[in-house]
Parts: structure tokens; sequence; C-alpha cells
């Protein structure tokens, strides 16, 4: 479905991400770990089309998407969840799905699944979204990212800053689109949080890959990861 490969990004001229490769498959949720300033971001927003050069090769569903303009990459079917919510915060929960359904013109059926998913959302149409709770912003990015009907989605540290109660919300909702097919890249800094979501995992440091394996294996011997991300 996506992939990635001899990824190498560019902001300017400073070469950022450094020949990264990696598949991401239908259900198959790939975590994506590493310190601050790594590049995860960066491999996001590579696929996104929203850095100023990349090198070598993205490809979903078997075309070549790392050379269209960047309002073309939602179309396709792949759905965003920027670090930070990115929220237009001065306009109402129901206008913010609006401008996620238009995207692909999706409508009320796609609409009516979105919130059903998240009642909470639901009940809080009118409500301007810069005042909602920290954990409701995410759920409503999420919401919006999820009104384009994505095959695959990505989502950026979306649990960071969250409560308890948010963190298991955000979980459970990534299982439930793992189970409808999505193929979800996930990015976080806190192992734990990810080890019982994720198929695969890989993480970088300074812009390249320095450690891949699948989640079962973690499991079974997580000394192998800690030492790449200093737990
Ligand atoms: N717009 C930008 N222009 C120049 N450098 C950037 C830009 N965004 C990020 N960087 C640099 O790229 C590196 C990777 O950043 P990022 O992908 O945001 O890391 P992470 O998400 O893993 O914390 C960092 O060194 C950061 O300073
Ligand atoms: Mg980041």
């Amino acid at each position: 479905m996506l992939e990635v490969s001899n990824l190498s990004t560019y902001y300017s001229n400073i070469k950022i991400l450094k020949d990264i490769s990696f598949t991401v498959q239908r259900g198959e949720v790939l975590c994506l770990l590493g310190r601050n300033g790594a590049g995860k971001t960066t491999t996001l927003k590579s696929i996104m089309g929203l850095v100023d050069k990349v090198e070598g090769n993205i490809n979903f569903n078997n075309e070549r998407i790392s050379k269209i303009s960047a309002h073309l990459v939602p179309k396709k079917g792949i759905g965003y969840v920027p670090q930070g919510r990115r929220l237009f915060s001065e306009l109402t929960v129901e206008e913010n799905l609006e401008i996620g359904l238009l995207t692909r013109k999706n409508g009320e059926q796609t609409i009516n699944k979105v919130l059903e998913m998240f009642p909470r959302l639901n009940e809080r149409l009118k409500q301007v979204s810069g005042t909602l709770s920290g954990g409701e912003q995410q759920m409503l990015a999420l919401a919006r990212a999820l009104c384009i009907e994505p095959t695959l989605l990505l989502l950026d540290e979306p649990t960071e800053g969250l409560q308890p109660s948010m963190i298991s919300l955000i979980r459970k909702s990534v299982l439930e689109l793992k189970k409808q097919g999505v193929a979800i890249l996930l990015v976080e800094q806190r192992v734990e949080a990810i080890l019982s979501i994720a198929d695969k995992i890989i993480v970088i440091e300074n812009g390249a890959i320095v450690f891949s394996s699948t989640a079962q294996k973690i499991k079974n011997n997580p000394k192998k990861l800690y030492r790449f991300i200093g737990v």
C-alpha cells in the first residue's frame, strides 16, 4: 500500500532524512519512534508533499506520489493528523469536519460514520473548536482526517499531552481503524504507549533508520529497543 524507498528529504539545502525505506500494508500499524528532532515529523511531511525537496520514491497503491503537489495527496485517500493538531480553532466542530469532507467530496454517510465513532463531538457540533479540551481537539483532528475516508492514516504524536482516558480513547480508535483495514503510520515518543497496538516498529535517529522490528519480537525482548530510545 505505502512504499517508501530510499527517501532523503531536504529543508533548503540541508539533508534531514537519509535514505529511509519502509512499507505499510492494509490493516497494519507501523510505529515510528525516535527522540525529539530525529526526523519523525519530517517523514510524515515528506509523504504529504510538505517539504522542500525529496529524493527516492514514495509509492501509494503503486502510484508514485513523491512528485505530486501537496493538495493532491489527501485526495488519494491519505489522512494526516499533524503534531499539535492544527485545527481551524475559530471554526466550529461541524465546520472543521465539513472541511475534511470537501477534500474528497464525501457526504452525510461519511460524517455520520465518523460521529458514531466520536459521540462526544456529535454533542458539540456547534462549539467553537478552540474552546474544546485538548483531548477533544485531538479527537476532532482525527475525526476530520477520517472525513476523507482514508485508506492510509498518518498520526503525529496523537497522545502527546493528553490524559490517560483520552489516550485510551485514541488507541481504541486506532485499533478500530486497523480492523477496518486502514493502514496506519503512527509517530510516538513513548514505547509503552504503542507496543500493544503496533505491528512493526522503526526507530529513527538523526534522520536515519537505526532499528526496525516486528512488535512481537520487541515484546519478547524489549531490551533491544530500549538501547535506542533510552528508557
Ligand atoms: N521547516 C524546517 N526547516 C528547517 N529545518 C527543519 C524544519 N522542520 C524541521 N527541521 C529540522 O529537521 C530535523 C527533524 O525535525 P522533525 O522531523 O520535526 O523531528 P521530530 O518530529 O522527530 O521531533 C530537526 O533537526 C529540525 O530542526
Ligand atoms: Mg515531531
